[in-house]
């Protein structure tokens, strides 16, 4: 079975939290989009629910599948979010930011009163911190924001180098919401929610790709089924 088609079942699983009536936050990714395509099949045969997209993408791909859409202004709170991760760990801390949609995607999670993680068991980590850390950062005055950042580092334990991030055609890449993103390499992160209360009150940082304490549940998909963990 392909990597896809472990993404797609762990989608297809979370597709049965969703009622009808629902106010869901639509991830981004490769994962999340499976769900939003699964979730539109529904929608076409008669499931009335309202999402909020987290990125330009998964906009337009809602759009496509007929999800009726609303923005957080329209709305107060979300019943559930469903998105994709980097890395999960046994905490349910997530890395995430990988397509560069985080910022937007944490402004939903934590909008939302239940979020569901969905991934192919290659995401589950005992540790976080082989895949690089995205940091959403100001263009303005970068040089000081990555020192900053390197202190908090230091402050943490850890080192690392980082990559302002760029697009396949060499061109720094911009997010939807027109910031840049350094990844950072750290290897290995002991304590998550101690370096993201160092990242937070960087200025110039806007968000980091460290999600603790907000999904709930965790769908990984593999060869011998779904495995599903809930937050301690
Ligand atoms: C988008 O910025 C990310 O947070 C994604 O949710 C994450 O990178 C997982 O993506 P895949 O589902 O494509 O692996």
């Amino acid at each position: 079975m392909s990597m896809d088609e472990l993404k797609r079942q762990a989608a297809a699983r979370a597709l049965d939290f969703v009622q009808g009536g629902m106010r869901l936050g639509l991830g981004s990714g490769s994962t999340a989009k499976h769900f939003v395509e699964l979730l539109g099949a529904r929608v076409r045969d008669g499931l009335d629910v309202i999402g909020v997209p987290t990125s330009e993408a998964t906009r337009a791909d809602a759009i496509r599948c007929g999800i009726r859409l609303t923005t957080l202004d329209e709305i107060d709170r979300l019943d559930l979010t469903v998105d994709g991760a980097d890395e999960i760990d046994p905490d349910l801390n997530l890395i995430k930011g990988g397509g560069g949609a985080l910022l937007r995607e944490k402004i939903v999670a934590a909008a939302s009163d239940r979020m569901i993680v969905i991934a192919d068991d290659s995401k589950w980590v005992k540790t976080l911190g082989r895949f690089p850390l995205p940091i959403e950062v100001i263009p303005f005055g970068l040089g000081a924001t990555q020192r900053a950042i390197g202190k908090a580092f230091a402050e943490c334990g850890i080192s690392g180098q980082m990559a302002l991030r760029k697009d396949p055609d060499g061109h720094v890449f911009v997010t939807d919401c027109g910031h840049w993103i350094v990844d950072a390499h750290l290897g290995c992160i002991t304590d998550p929610p101690r370096l993201a209360q160092w990242l937070a009150p960087i200025p110039g940082v806007v968000e980091h790709g460290l999600f603790i304490g907000l999904a709930s549940v965790a769908m990984l998909a593999g060869l011998e089924g779904i495995r599903i963990f809930e937050r301690r």
